[in-house]
């Protein structure tokens, strides 16, 4: 990452970190801030980072060293992706990153975050750096003061990335404005989709599947059936709970499958709905209409092969997890782009696999997250996270 304090960079980086998880790619996150904080105490005021102070500056680059050594014994180890959060703002500091990835046989990708717009930089002061262990003990205003002292060092001597060699993605303004020079990997490519669709807006999500179909009543997987009567009931009950939930969820926009059961599951809701084929359930392929029992007796060996990878395992002429998420992608982006509130009605295994991204679920776990009917999963946004709460509605 490079960009000067307050950009965006840790939301922008853990937002990659997430996608290229959820995507089966092994990454990691390596926050400098908290290698700092770790090796040196919490307690620096900005004076810690001006250029000009000898001790500081020593004492950064050996945080600096420190970040970089455990991320390349990662990479080593067992990681694909290791992601340098820190500022990385002077080219010395970028050749630094650049000699160790020659050294260690590593594709270097810089992502620069460049935003002026004060509004944004005084949010991101107050929405995230005020609750930093750095200000634990610091009245607020201080803080901020502070804060805009610690950025004019760096700014001192911000020296942004300019059209050379190396592969970079400037992210500008949010989003508006996207530089890419020699990203054209596969894993640079799915970062370049990413941020094409991230506006960085924190909103809130409600997860529910259909109300009870009549194949769910009768044990049978897939299908495209109508909700049983316990299906309808809950589809009123659904409206009631946004109805009463206040301005946020009545702003939402809904998001179903193509499916007969997600749509009459919002019939009641008199909102806009959007439908997205890529919510429809996994295809069972040759399993569909069968209830788990029935491919016991007559499929034994598929029944097993699922049971042992349930994440890889892909149904004659049907899907696997794996191939869910790959199809969920556009749903992802969608996500980062809508400014709205969402509900989204899907169904139990594609839930899985967007819940998977929203909570940052190992993807190997999705198929096995519980997604029972008839329950709202509200997904709030805190700082970098979501903080869950699931609301029964039986
Ligand atoms: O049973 C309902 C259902 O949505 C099926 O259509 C689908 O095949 C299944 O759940 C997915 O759950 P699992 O992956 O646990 O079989």
């Amino acid at each position: 990452m490079v960009g000067l304090p307050a950009r965006g960079k840790t939301f922008v980086a853990r937002k990659v970190a997430r996608y290229l998880t959820w995507l089966g790619h092994h990454t990691r996150l390596f926050n400098a801030g908290d290698y700092r904080r770790a090796m040196l105490g919490s307690m620096h005021n900005h004076e810690f980072f001006d250029p000009n102070n000898a001790e500081g500056k020593m004492a950064r680059l050996a945080v600096a060293q420190a970040a970089l050594d455990d991320l390349f014994a990662w990479l080593r180890k067992d990681g694909e992706v290791g992601i340098y959060d820190a500022t990385n703002t002077t080219r010395a500091r970028r050749d630094l990153v650049i000699a160790r990835c020659i050294e260690e046989n590593v594709q270097p990708l810089f992502l620069e975050i460049i935003c002026d717009e004060d509004s944004v930089i005084e949010a991101n002061i107050r929405g995230t750096k005020l609750f930093s262990p750095d200000y634990a003990n610091v009245a607020p205003e201080e803080a901020v003061r502070d804060f805009h002292a610690r950025i004019s060092h760096y700014q001192s001597t911000y020296e942004p990335i300019g059209p050379d060699d190396t592969s970079y993605i400037k992210y500008i303004d949010k989003g508006r404005q996207l530089v890419i020079n020699r990203a054209g990997g596969d894993i640079a490519q799915s970062i370049v989709r990413l941020l094409m669709n991230l506006r960085g807006v924190r909103k809130s999500v409600w997860l529910t599947r259909h109300g009870e179909s009549v194949y769910n009543g009768l044990g049978l997987l897939g299908g495209d059936p109508e909700l049983s009567p316990k299906g309808l009931a809950f589809a009123k009950r659904l409206s009631r709970f946004v109805k009463i939930q206040g301005e946020t969820m009545r702003d939402a926009v809904v998001w179903t499958s193509t499916l007969k059961r997600t749509v009459q599951t919002v019939n009641e809701l008199g909102v806009e709905v959007v439908t997205f084929r890529e919510l429809d359930e996994i295809n069972a392929g040759l399993c569909e209409a069968k209830s788990y029992s029935e491919i016991e007796r007559e499929m034994p060996d598929e029944f097993a092969a699922r049971k042992a990878d349930k994440y890889r395992y892909r149904y004659p002429r049907g899907e696997s997890y794996q191939d869910l998420i790959r199809r969920l992608q556009p749903v992802v982006l969608a996500f980062e782009r809508e400014a709205r509130p969402l509900l989204v009605v899907g169904h139990q295994a594609v839930l899985r696999a967007f819940y998977a991204y929203l909570a940052a679920t190992p993807p190997e776990q999705c198929p096995h997250l519980s997604i029972p009917l008839h329950t709202v999963i509200e997904l709030k946004p805190k700082i970098y996270d979501m903080a869950e709460r699931r609301i029964p509605l039986d």
